[in-house]
């Protein structure tokens, strides 16, 4: 069993909550995370960006204009791309209605709000870093923020905090500011190009729909550079058969919106 498996404590795939349990709660907040905690799930996704004025802030899209009020509040500021707003702008938002009544008033969290909940709930991050080339340094920021925070003991790196990015240079400039970091490349990358990219990620995580049993195993036949197998966190399967279909090909992780299906579809096999 690989490093992730063991720390699930079970058989199947680590389960990963997307963007928090986010076909429950609106995702990217703290009630996202409150909910898969709620439902056992120990680890939880989210992406990290950042505002005009320098904070790291945990939401998905560049503008704020889907996931939060930023239409009202803000009328004349199209297109709401975060790295406009300043932090204080920011922290007025709804980032809970347009998901349901039930959440309204839910804030964009800042990264370092985010991080103290999911510690709170005693769970695991993994953490991507959204669109770097739009935040130059952010690799750098985001070490210190989870160093204030606590997150860059021993205790946490060594199964409790996965940094992961599409961009590659971002990925390598995680590893190479703090090597002690475990790390994630996202996307499916040839299998000829693998061999560079284990010098510096822990994982490749693949959408589920680019699989085979084939490119997983690959994957796993590389050492990574803490030493072991490479691993792989799938994304993002939200129903039973595609959770056993996905489990099947012997991945790593599952990451979805709906964790509770896939842990019932995935234990026991
Ligand atoms: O963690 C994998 C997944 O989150 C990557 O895609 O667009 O949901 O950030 P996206
Ligand atoms: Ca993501």
């Amino acid at each position: 069993a690989s490093s992730a498996q063991a720390s699930h404590g079970g058989p199947g795939p680590v389960v990963i909550a997307h963007r928090g349990a986010s076909a429950y709660a609106p995702e990217n907040t703290l009630a996202a995370v409150d909910k898969a905690a709620e439902l056992g799930i120990d680890w939880v996704e989210n992406d990290v960006q950042r505002t005009k004025d320098g904070e790291l802030v945990v939401i998905h899209d560049d503008s704020l204009r889907r996931t939060t009020d930023v239409e009202e509040v803000f009328p004349g500021r199209a297109p709401w791309k975060v790295k406009d707003f300043t932090a204080a702008e920011i922290a007025r938002l709804d980032a809970g209605s347009w998901f349901g009544a039930a959440y309204a008033g839910a804030r964009v969290p800042t990264l370092e709000q985010y991080v103290a909940r999911v510690e709170r709930h005693r769970q695991k991050l993994l953490l991507e870093i959204k669109s770097p080339e739009l935040y130059p340094g952010i690799e750098r920021e985001t070490l210190k923020v989870l160093g204030n925070e606590g997150w860059l003991d021993r205790r946490h790196v060594a199964g409790r905090l996965i940094v992961q990015s599409f961009s590659a240079d971002s990925v390598r400039t995680v590893h190479e500011l703090k090597p002690a970091v475990k790390t994630g490349l996202l996307g499916t990358p040839a299998v000829a190009d693998l061999p560079a990219y284990a010098g510096f990620a822990d994982q490749i995580n693949p959408s589920h729909d680019s699989l085979s049993l084939g490119y997983v195993s690959a994957v796993q036949a590389f050492t990574g550079p803490h030493g072991r197998p490479m691993e792989v966190f799938a994304w993002t399967v939200d129903d039973a058969a595609g959770a056993r279909l996905t489990a099947g090909y012997g991945v790593d992780g599952i990451i979805t919106n709906r964790p509770d299906v896939v842990l019932a579809a995935t234990r026991g096999q």
